[in-house]
């Protein structure tokens, strides 16, 4: 299929220069507004693309893909989740999925300990005492958090992400310690002085810190239910920056608002713009508006994989990014 005729429907609007790109290269449909699209819009958008550039944000359901034109193609996601594709059925309609993995690994994992610096050292709480204007001066007992070298971080996903997040907390001084589906190799245990953990509940047991760093598949869908999050120590705080969906959210609510769970600091939410207002009241919690990929460098590289996975596939090749169900 040559490149110059492939239409391509891209549903949010991209940085600058990625559109530029994506224009000179395919007869592409850019979005005007910032809007995520309806479901209809979507359909209608599948209905003709060869090949559709969806968002975290569009949810393709079989019903949709049932629906979709002969024509389409490739999805080629731009972002690594693809926990709103519905891959499976794709695959069966012989559409192709890609993502854009590798390029958002850093900034995600610099956002992981923000957020554990910033619940563990209450940073919205003094910028909220400096932007009233309330500050009295320096006193030895006020807004005292925790020291994090020392404490014992469990990651809760050993992927690319869960691996970075482990370097920068290793240089904080903590103690990285791990669960995942797969134990790494032992040269690369070994490399990040991690601990694995074959007993997640063990593992949740007895750390200071947890970040989830693992994707939303069945198989991690509300991974830290109310039962496992019980077993966390009642000093310790959770951090999220994978998928709201992998926490119970309400369980979770309800355990802080009992103090029998320290602090958390979640990037991302079980029903998306849609948050408990008890979570959001909580003072021991930092909420972020999914910002953990929202560099100008990740994105602009987002959308370079986005690029070279249709470019390639108009080449009559497999995309490099191709995500098959067995990998999820
Ligand atoms: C992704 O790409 O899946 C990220 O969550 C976007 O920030």
């Amino acid at each position: 299929m040559p490149a110059e005729r492939l239409s391509v429907v891209v549903t949010r609007r991209l940085p600058e220069n990625v559109e530029t790109r994506l224009k000179e290269l395919f007869n592409v449909q850019l979005r005007e507004d910032d809007a995520p699209m309806s479901r209809d819009e979507l359909i209608s958008a599948m209905k003709q693309a060869d090949v559709l550039v969806p968002t975290l944000t569009d949810t393709v359901d079989a019903g949709m893909l049932s629906q979709a034109g002969d024509q389409l193609r490739l999805i080629a996601n731009y972002g690594a989740g693809v926990d709103h594709i519905d891959v499976q059925t794709a695959r069966q309609r012989g559409i192709l999925v890609s993502n854009t993995p590798g390029v958002l690994t850093e900034d995600t994992a610099d956002m992981t300990l923000a957020l554990v610096l910033a619940v563990t050292r209450r940073i919205p709480e003094g910028l909220a005492c400096m932007q009233s204007g309330d500050w009295q001066g320096w006193s030895p007992t006020a807004f005292l958090g925790g020291r994090l070298a020392g404490r014992r971080l469990g990651i809760l996903g050993m992927g690319r992400i869960g691996q970075a997040v482990a370097r920068r907390a290793a240089a904080f001084g903590m103690q990285v310690h791990y669960h995942n589906r797969k134990r790494l190799h032992g040269d690369i245990e070994q490399d990040l002085e991690a601990t694995y953990w074959e007993s997640l509940d063990q593992m949740v047991a007895r750390m200071d810190v947890i970040s989830i760093n693992c994707p939303h598949t069945p198989s991690t869908f509300h991974l830290m239910n109310a039962r496992r999050l019980k077993l966390m120590k009642k000093n310790a705080v959770i951090v999220n920056t994978s998928r709201g969906e992998v926490i119970d959210e309400n369980a979770l609510t309800r355990m802080l608002r009992s103090g029998d769970i320290a602090g958390a600091g979640l990037d991302v939410f079980e029903h998306g713009t849609e948050i408990n207002p008890r979570l959001r009241a909580q003072k021991n919690v930092v909420l972020l508006p999914h910002m953990g990929s929202a560099t100008v460098e990740g994105r602009i590289e987002m959308g370079e994989k986005v690029i070279i996975n249709i470019k390639t596939f108009a080449d009559g090749h497999r995309p490099p990014d191709q995500v098959v169900p067995a990998m999820l």
